[in-house]
């Protein structure tokens, strides 16, 4: 058998477990062809860390600005302007530079204790729910519903709206199955609702001024430029759709390793401080974005083989990230004290993710605070169920089991 034919980003059964096919591109086909489907054309996949490393860090050859999808027509009927995650530099690097100034690492510190308050009190139901009988979910009832909360507070949605908010993050987690194809999206409310909403929610910051994020991107200014309520509503709309599962399934895929692996778990226990870069160590070996694309912009040589101009590449970080010749014989194992001087679990380059602090953050505290009060949690995999998704890697349902 060909392990190129079991290569089918469509296939749920290569979604559950797509580690074996990765292994096999990385040795055989690193710079692999996909004949494409009838819902996405053909496309090229980098597996090897250090080309996927190498493209995402030239934007000049593989540009952004066409999608990050194998999807053709994603940005052409979103009645959005691009937004900064497929915008290529030099446009994006000063949108970069005004919204680093809105997204201080001064703001995201200061969140550390609400968050802590907000998982303990989460924690306090799931031990209610627990001892009532009930199924704990853990991505449901704890995992996201942190990021969901800290991006509520950080973007300035009033309480009284928080209602409002969640069905929003819910629609769009359900659409990334899609690829976030315009579609999708266009025919979904949820979406239309919020985009009205963040509009609202940024002319009120223009005419009152505000501390929080929306009124530091509001005033943010870089040599005489300031953000347009487009580019501001296209960066609200990535943090929501793209800060959001991603790191609730990091929380979740982080209490799955540790289950698996109680020595791991012990070390965690023992000391604390470890946990850290035990959540950038599960990022790498379960990473939420498992591929994102690039459109070459001429004719590229990657390891020997040519890849035409205009063609879509997909950066498998989910791949690059096992590559053992960048992790050493132990990359598919888990090591929450392994030295991880660089991965692609946020990307790298011009698009490394602008919330990664503030994912790290959330992270750490979720599992600190998880492991304090249920050390033994673990997850029943016969009862979970994933997200189907070509790009991202997460959780519908994912049970707990040891929780007390
Ligand atoms: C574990 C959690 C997260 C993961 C795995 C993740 C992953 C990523 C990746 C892979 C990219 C790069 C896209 C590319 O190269 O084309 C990215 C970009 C980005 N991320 Fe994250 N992200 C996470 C959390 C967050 C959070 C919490 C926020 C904000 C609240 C956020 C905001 C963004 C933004 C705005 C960009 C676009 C940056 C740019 O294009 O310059 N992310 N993220």
């Amino acid at each position: 058998m060909q392990m190129t034919e079991v290569y089918d980003p469509f296939d749920p059964a290569f979604q559950a477990d797509p580690y074996p096919a990765y292994a096999w591109l990385r040795e055989h086909d690193p710079v692999h062809h996909h004949a494409g489907t009838s819902i996405a054309p053909s496309f090229w996949a980098l597996t090897r860390f250090d080309d996927v490393w190498d493209a995402v860090r030239r934007p000049e050859d593989f540009s952004s600005a066409s999608g990050l999808t194998f999807y053709r027509d994603e940005i052409g009927q979103l009645g959005l302007a691009p937004t900064i995650v497929m915008l290529d530099p030099p446009i994006q690097t000063q949108l970069r530079g005004l919204i680093g100034r809105g997204f201080t690492p001064k703001r995201i510190a200061a969140l550390e204790g609400d968050i802590r308050r907000f998982a303990r009190e989460r924690l306090a139901e799931v031990a209610e729910k627990a001892a009532a009988g009930e199924i704990v979910d853990l991505h449901q009832d704890y995992s996201t519903t942190i990021p969901t909360y800290v991006l509520a507070s950080l973007l300035g949605v009033p309480a009284a709206d928080r209602a409002r908010f969640d069905p929003w993050v819910s629609t769009l987690t359900a659409l990334q199955e899609s690829g976030f194809s315009s579609a999708a999206l266009a025919g979904a409310e949820a979406v239309t609702e919020m985009f009205e909403y963040f509009a609202a929610l940024i002319q009120d910051r223009r005419e009152h001024p505000t501390d929080d994020l929306v009124g530091a991107l509001v005033n943010a200014e870089v040599d005489g430029q300031r953000l347009s309520d487009w580019d501001i509503l296209g960066f609200c709309f990535v943090m929501v759709a793209g800060g959001n599962d991603t790191t609730g399934s990091l929380i979740s895929h982080s209490v799955m390793l540790l289950g698996a692996d109680p020595d791991q778990r012990s070390l965690l226990l023992e000391d604390p401080s470890l946990i850290g870069n035990a959540a950038m160590e599960c990022l790498r070996l379960e990473s939420s974005v498992q591929a994102l694309a690039r459109t070459t912009t001429r004719d590229v040589t990657v390891a020997g083989t040519t890849i035409p101009k205009g063609e879509k590449v997909l950066m498998l970080f989910g791949s690059a990230n096992r590559d053992e010749k960048e992790f050493g014989a132990t990359a598919d194992r888990l090591d929450v004290r392994r030295l991880i001087p660089r991965q692609l679990g946020f990307s790298s380059g011009p698009h490394f993710c602008v919330g990664n602090h503030l994912a790290r953050l959330q992270a750490t505290v979720a599992l600190q605070e998880l492991l304090a009060a249920q050390p033994q949690i673990g997850v029943d995999l016969t009862a979970a169920q994933r997200h189907q998704s070509a790009f991202t890697r997460g959780w519908i349902t994912l049970p707990a089991t040891g929780v007390q």
